[in-house]
């Protein structure tokens, strides 16, 4: 009764999301996401969906038990189904060649056998995880070095969805990149995808293109986000030495229509799955290629990255006298940003971790990060608490160190917090949001980024 099924391999933040918003849109096609991990699935089926989102569980839940289902049968439906998404984890080789920078491609290939075994008819393949560049090609290979006389297309369709936004990024793209070889068959394959997204997006926000170019633009998509983060924290650190000040920075260069306003907050930096490692596998890819130039160029936004982190925690402990050991912080905020519970390559890890190293005792707060915090954390176990609510959080704390932007920590009572903290008490806004002037006059000595400190302590 449905006109096709639709398979997507992988059900985590881009898989789940992204078939979601594609079943509530083409009610005509049956789509199943699959997975690995029964935890996964059996979260994806209940009321209490594996992953936050803004708007998620109203999408799952029109279009689930309808056209949506979620399976950990993989081979079965790789069996039955005519089109496969794919989008498994994609992440940083930890062993061999390229460790540390290299994509590790072990999950991919190994779903492209899987593809293949449980096949006795052609398919469309699309990758929807982010990948090296020349990876359909691969995959190809793969696939159609088969002895059934079956042909496989693989298209690259990489996700731009920003976490915390994903639903209406889906909704309401920029634009959705479908690349595709140009042979007969892989152009009528390039078809049945635009008509997917013909549903909903405007033909005028489909983009076709080939397919090394469609890889490469992930990557390079993420590189450049993650280079404006970097740029702008460079100047942060020049702005807190000259009292120059980054917002009105940020402000007066935004402005320029050359070079738009988004992505220059200065804070603590960028986190995420994968700005680090969509980086510097750019980075690797070029050097493999002999561009060694290049590749140091974008390795440089890494680093300036941890830089940043770095110096922020410096700037914690040399403002409470150079020393932290046994006080208590709080910290504000877990999740790599907000609107997330995701907490993967947070910046508040490395902060986290930098100050226990210096025997501060955390407690932590944040409104849907808890459940990954203490394994983040595990090797410092004792060392830290994690806390429900943010007012028992700061209670007899030095210092409140904000690491996540999540709007609600702006409407704190702070006149309260403050009267239950130690003193003088500190707040570090590690990401701009506060009302500095306003947490000065409870009488906080208020630290923020590259911007000057506003601080009673002369
Ligand atoms: N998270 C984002 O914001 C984002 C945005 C755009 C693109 N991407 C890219 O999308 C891809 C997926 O990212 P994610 O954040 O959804 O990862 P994730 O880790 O949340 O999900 C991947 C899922 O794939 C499953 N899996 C792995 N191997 C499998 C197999 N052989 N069979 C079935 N399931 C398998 C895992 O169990 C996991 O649940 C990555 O390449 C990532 O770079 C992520």
């Amino acid at each position: 009764m449905f006109k096709k099924t639709i398979l997507c391999i992988g059900a985590g933040y881009v898989g789940g999301p992204t078939m979601a918003v594609i079943a509530k849109h083409c009610p005509e096609y049956k789509v199943v996401v699959v997975d690995i991990n029964p935890k996964r699935i059996a979260q994806w089926q209940s009321e209490n969906l594996p992953i936050y989102e803004p708007g998620l569980e109203e999408v799952v839940f029109t279009s689930r038990g309808r056209n949506l289902f979620f399976s950990t049968d993989v081979d079965a439906h790789i069996a039955s189904s005519d089109i496969i998404f794919v989008s498994v984890n994609t992440p940083t080789k930890t062993f061999g060649q390229g460790a540390g920078r290299a994509a590790d491609l072990q999950y991919w290939e190994k779903t492209a056998r899987q593809i293949l075994k449980n096949s006795s008819n052609g398919k469309i393949v699309v990758e929807k995880s982010t990948l090296p560049v020349r990876t359909a090609a691969a995959m190809e290979r793969i696939l159609n070095s088969n002895e059934k006389g079956i042909h496989f297309d693989v298209l690259s369709n990489p996700e731009f969805l920003a976490e915390g936004n994903a639903i209406q990024d889906l909704e309401n793209p920029d634009r959705i990149l479908i690349g595709a070889r140009h042979t007969d068959s892989a152009q009528k394959a390039l078809q049945q995808i635009v008509d997917i997204y013909a549903h909903w997006i405007p033909m005028e926000k489909i983009v076709t293109s080939n397919v090394w170019s469609s890889e490469l633009s992930k990557l390079v998509a993420n590189a450049f986000l993650a280079q404006r983060v970097s740029s702008i924290n460079t100047i942060s650190a020049l702005c807190e030495k000259t009292n120059a000040d980054i917002e009105e920075v940020s402000r007066a260069i935004g402005m320029d229509s050359r070079i738009g306003s988004k992505f220059l907050t200065a804070g603590v930096g960028f986190g995420g799955s994968c700005f680090k490692k969509d980086i510097l596998n750019l980075a690797y890819i070029a050097e493999c290629y002999g561009l060694t130039e290049v590749s140091k160029y974008w390795e440089q936004v890494v680093a300036i990255n941890s830089y940043q982190q770095q110096r922020f925690v410096r700037i914690v402990v040399s403002s409470m006298f150079n020393t932290v050991a046994d006080k208590k912080i709080a910290l504000f905020g877990f999740a790599f940003k907000a609107d997330t519970g995701d907490t993967r390559e947070s910046p508040a890890i490395d902060i986290a971790k930098a100050l226990m190293e210096e025997r501060a005792i955390l407690s932590i707060y944040d409104p849907k990060a808890s459940d990954g915090i203490s394994s983040d954390l595990q090797q410092f176990r004792g060392r830290f608490t994690v806390e429900e609510d943010p007012y028992k959080t700061a209670r007899g704390a030095h210092a409140i160190i904000i690491a996540t932007d999540w709007k609600q920590f702006k409407d704190y009572q702070y006149e309260k917090i403050f009267e239950e903290m130690e003193k003088p008490a500190f707040i570090f806004d590690g990401r701009n949001i506060l009302d500095h002037k306003k947490l000065y006059e409870i009488g906080f000595n208020v630290h923020r980024i590259g911007r000057p400190p506003l601080s009673h302590l002369g």
